[in-house]
C-alpha cells in the first residue's frame, strides 16, 4: 500500500487540512463538524434532488466556497452497517479515481457511532478502488498519487477504529498482492513465478518457503499432481509456506491453494471463447499467498501451513490423456476420465501431504468448477465442509469481512457419480451437481482431520470490461484466521 491510513479528531471539517474530502452520510444524521458551509450545500442537494439516500449516489462538489479541501465527495449510504458504509464508500472513490488527490479524509456520519467494522473496510475499499494493473500495460494510467488516508472519528471510538484500521491494511496489502499475483498472464505468472513470489513474500515477511521440485514429488509419490503437469514444458513446483505464530506443540492450519497458471483444459481441449481466463486458475494460489501476507503483518498467535502445487494444464504429446490410470499420494487409483477436471488432482495429493503436519483445520480454495458459477454466480464463494462447526466458522468469518460464501451439500449420495470400472474412482461424475461431485472427490482424501473447501470459480475475478481478480477470499481467509488466534 502506498499511503499511510491513520484516525484524527476534527471539529470542523471545512478546515480539514486535505486535498479531497469524502462524507459518508446517513439519513437523518449531521455530523456536528459540517459547518455551515457544508451543511447547506449537503441540504440543498437533498432538497433538490441531486442527493438521496440511496446505495450508490453520491455528489462530488470542485472547490466548494469556504471549503479548504479542493474535492468534496458526500456519498449517501442506505443504512448504517459496514456494507453501506463500503458501498458509498466505493461509489466515492470512483469520482475520486484517477484524479489528483495525495490526502484523503474519510469523515463518517450515520446514525450510531463508527465501529471497529466499518475501520477495518476503509483500507481494502480505497485500495480496490485506486488498483491499477500496470506490469504489462506500464502505459495504464499512472498509480494513484494518494499518500495519506485519515478517518475522521471522535477521541471516544479512536481505540476500536484504530484496531478496524490495522486489520483492514493487512487485508489490503493481502488482497492486493493476491489480485497483482492472478491478473498478470501465464506466460508472467508461471509456476516458477508463483515460487519466485512466494519465497520474495517469506523473505519480506519472515516466514519459512520451501519448494519441492518434480523429482521430489515423484519421490513422494504425488501421481495425480504429477499426471497433470507432464504435458507442460514448465517446471511443476509444490510450494510450502509455514508461518509460526504459536508454540509448536499447537495444532497448524492449513491452506491449499489450486495454482493451475493456465487451464487449457489438456487433451479434453476447453473452447477457444474466454479461455484466456483460464489465467486466472491460480487464484486459490493467489489467495494463499495474500493470506499470508495479511498473517505476516498481523502476527496472529497461530501456526499456519500454506500448501500450493503449481503448474500448467496443456495438451501435447507427453500429456496425460482420457482414460489413464494414475496413483495417488493416498495410495487411491484415479482413472482421468477428463482432463480438464485437473484442479482436483492437483488438490488430492496436497491434501494427501497436508496430514503430515497434523492439523487443526485443512482448508483449500480453488477455482475448482464452471458448475459453482453456475450455481452460486460470482457473489458468493461455494462452501463445503462435512463439519458443522467449521462450515459456520467460516461463513461467519465471510459475513464479517463481506467477502460471502454459501454452503453447499456434501451428501453421500453425490458420490455415486465418481465410480470407475478400472480405478477406485474416475475425476469426473455427472454434469448435473457438477460443483458438488468435484467437492466429493476432494473429500475421499480428506478423512484425518476437519477440511473445507471454498470453489472460487465464480468469486476470484470479474469478466467482460471490468476483466480482473479480486483478490477474494482474502478477506475471509484473514477473518477466519483472526478468530482462531484469539
Ligand atoms: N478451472 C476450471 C473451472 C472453471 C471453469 C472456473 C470456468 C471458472 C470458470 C476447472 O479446471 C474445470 O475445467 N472444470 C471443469 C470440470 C468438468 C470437466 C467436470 C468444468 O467446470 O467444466
Ligand atoms: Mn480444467
Ligand atoms: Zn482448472
Amino acid at each position: 500500500m502506498d499511503f499511510k491510513i491513520q484516525v484524527a479528531e476534527l471539529k470542523d471539517l471545512a478546515k480539514a487540512d486535505c486535498d479531497a474530502l469524502l462524507i459518508v452520510v446517513g439519513e437523518g444524521t449531521r455530523p456536528e463538524a459540517l459547518g455551515r458551509a457544508l451543511g447547506s450545500v449537503l441540504d440543498q442537494a437533498l432538497q433538490e434532488g441531486d442527493l438521496a439516500f440511496k446505495a450508490g449516489r453520491c455528489l462530488y462538489l470542485h472547490r466548494p466556497a469556504g471549503v479548504k479541501a479542493s474535492r468534496v465527495v458526500f456519498a449517501a449510504a442506505g443504512a448504517s452497517t459496514p456494507k453501506a458504509f463500503k458501498a458509498a464508500l466505493s461509489a466515492a472513490l470512483a469520482l475520486l479515481k484517477g484524479g489528483g488527490a495525495q490526502h484523503l479524509l474519510v469523515a463518517c456520519a450515520l446514525p450510531g457511532p463508527l465501529q471497529a467494522p466499518h475501520a477495518q473496510l476503509l483500507a481494502p475499499t480505497v485500495t480496490e478502488a485506486l488498483y491499477v494493473y500496470r506490469h504489462t500495460k506500464p502505459s495504464a494510467s499512472a498509480a494513484s498519487k494518494l499518500r495519506r488516508v485519515t478517518l475522521a472519528c471522535p477521541a471516544a471510538e479512536q481505540a476500536a477504529a484504530s484496531q478496524g484500521l490495522a486489520v483492514g491494511e493487512a487485508v489490503a496489502e493481502g488482497v492486493a498482492l493476491a489480485r497483482e499475483c492472478a491478473n498478470r498472464p501465464g506466460n508472467h505468472c508461471t509456476p516458477s513465478d508463483l515460487a519466485a513470489e512466494a519465497r520474495r513474500l517469506g523473505k519480506a515477511h519472515g516466514i519459512d518457503v520451501k519448494v519441492l521440485e518434480r523429482k521430489d514429488v515423484e519421490k513422494l509419490g504425488m501421481g495425480c499432481f504429477l499426471a497433470v503437469a507432464q504435458g507442460s514444458r514448465q517446471a511443476l513446483k509444490f510450494i510450502v509456506l509455514q508461518y509460526r505464530g504459536a508454540p509448536k506443540a499447537s495444532a497448524p492450519l492449513v491452506l491449499v491453494g489450486k495454482g493451475i497458471t493456465f487451464d487449457t483444459g489438456g487433451i479434453s481441449i476447453k473452447p477457444a471463447a474466454e479461455m484466456d481466463e483460464m489465467k486466472f486458475d491460480m487464484g486459490g494460489a493467489a489467495s494463499v499467498l495474500g493470506t499470508f501476507r495479511a498473517v505476516a503483518q498481523l502476527r496472529p498467535k497461530l501456526n499456519l501451513v500454506g500448501l500450493i502445487p503449481a503448474c500448467e494444464n496443456m495438451p501435447g504429446g507427453a500429456a496425460v490423456k482420457p482414460g489413464d490410470v494414475v496413483t495417488s499420494l493416498s495410495g487411491q487409483t484415479v482413472e482421468i476420465l477428463n482432463t480438464d477436471a485437473e484442479g482436483r488432482l492437483i488438490l488430492c495429493d496436497a491434501l494427501t501431504f497436508a496430514e503430515r503436519f497434523k492439523p487443526a483445520a485443512v482448508i483449500d480454495i480453488a477455482t475448482l468448477t464452471g458448475a459453482c458459477v453456475v450455481a452460486l454466480g460470482h457473489h458468493r464463494s461455494g462452501l463445503f465442509s462435512p463439519d458443522d462447526a467449521l462450515a459456520a466458522e467460516l461463513d461467519r468469518a465471510g459475513q464479517e469481512a463481506l467477502d460471502p460464501c454459501w454452503r453447499m451439500p456434501l451428501d453421500e449420495e453425490y458420490d455415486e457419480g465418481l465410480k470407475s470400472n478400472f480405478a477406485d474412482m474416475g475425476n469426473v461424475g455427472p454434469r448435473a451437481g457438477g460443483a458438488i461431485t468435484a467437492a466429493m472427490f476432494l473429500k475421499r482424501y480428506t478423512g484425518k482431520y476437519p477440511w473445507a473447501h471454498l470453489d472460487i470459480a465464480g468469486s476470484a475475478w470479474k469478466s467482460g470490461a471490468a476483466k480482473g481478480a479480486t483478490g477474494r477470499p482474502v478477506p475471509l481467509l484473514t477473518q477466519f484466521l483472526l478468530g482462531r488466534s484469539r
